[in-house]
């Protein structure tokens, strides 16, 4: 199948006081038309400015290097004109924090209005919204009337999660990134939010960020582990979770099926981590695998059986680079 986006060799990086934070630095991944990606991976690993830099809005980060292609179009240095009409309409984004991601001040159905001027979407007096947000389980259409007439505060966690997954979907988006969809929700509300993400998969493209491996079981048939600003490893979901083969995804599924999530720094890596000399591999100094090379060798891409994997363990084994 083709792929309607394809991130290659990505390299974005932040000046900061303390050094160059090297956010994402030679990140690989690509999504089929129609198929449905989920990305883990401890904080910090760059997983938020990826998500922000294929919306073109990684400012004040600067992509250094490398090629976002979608739909077969290069959206590195494109016009801010074009990605205008790229964000929101063919990319929508479900933004990491739902309880901030609403302005508290317009009720929502101004801002649904707002959006729906920005985007130049016919104004139906939000119909298509009523008809959205009864999709997605928010009631008859008398309830849908009372949220849009709701200020955020005035909604639960899991209502507002509908509202913004129905404002990201007004535009008929061809992709549609959910950044951290489940976390701090409690369990009936995560259960509302994950039914409502695999809904869209039958509309739209989805790139799932998550700690949430159960979720992402649910959501992602295919799912990238990243680790300092990397894709480490890329694979069916369940050969990965079953079978993790690079040493960082094995150390994450263990933590992960005995703390269920990952809410806290699994190596102990912080952002200055992603700072000082580019060379060997990241994960070397964690990593109960690693040998000389690891600490002086960047590891290339390796193809396996079901996917792909960045570790010198592959390569030492003699199998082929791909
Ligand atoms: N505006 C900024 N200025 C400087 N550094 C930044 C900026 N935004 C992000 N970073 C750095 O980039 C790195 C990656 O951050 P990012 O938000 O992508 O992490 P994440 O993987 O989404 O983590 P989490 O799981 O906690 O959401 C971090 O080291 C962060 O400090
Ligand atoms: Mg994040």
């Amino acid at each position: 199948m083709k792929n309607l986006l394809e991130v290659s060799n990505l390299h974005v990086y932040f000046e900061t006081p303390a050094g160059l934070v090297r956010a994402n630095n030679g990140l690989d991944l690509q999504l089929e038309a129609g198929g449905s990606l989920g990305i883990m991976g401890e904080s910090g690993c760059g997983k938020t400015v990826l998500v922000y830099t294929l919306l073109g809005l990684q400012q004040p980060g600067k992509i250094m290097n490398g090629s976002i292609l979608f739909k077969g179009r290069e959206l590195v240095n494109l016009p801010e004109a074009e990605l205008n009409n790229i964000r929101g309409r063919q990319i929508a984004l479900i933004p990491q924090n739902q309880s901030t991601a609403l302005n508290p001040l317009l009720k929502v159905g101004e801002q649904i209005s707002e959006i729906e001027t920005a985007l130049k979407i016919p104004d139906t007096g939000l119909d298509n919204t009523k008809h959205l947000l009864a999709e997605l389980g928010l009631g008859d259409i008398h309830s849908v009337e009372h949220i849009l007439k709701s200020y955020p505060h005035q909604l639960s966690g899991g209502m507002r999660q509908r509202v913004l997954t129905a404002m990201a979907l007004l535009a008929e988006p061809d992709l549609l990134v959910a950044d951290e969809p489940t976390t701090a929700l409690d369990a009936s509300t995560r259960t509302t939010a994950l039914n409502i993400l695999k809904k869209s998969s039958s509309k739209t493209s989805l790139l799932v960020i998550s700690h949430d491996l159960p979720a992402l079981k649910i959501l992602c048939p295919k799912l990238a582990v990243m680790y300092a600003g990397r894709v480490v490893e890329y694979s069916d979901t369940e050969s990965l979770m079953e079978n993790p083969r690079h040493p960082y995804s094995r150390m994450l599924m263990k933590y992960q099926q005995s703390a269920g999530f990952l809410n806290m720094p699994l190596t102990g890596f912080e952002s200055r981590d992603l700072l000082g000399d580019d060379k060997g591999c990241s994960f070397a100094l964690f990593c109960p695998q690693a040998t000389a090379i690891c600490l002086k060798e960047i590891p290339q891409e390796v193809c396996l059986e079901s996917g792909r994997v960045v570790c010198h363990l592959y390569t030492r084994n003699g199998v082929q680079t791909c």
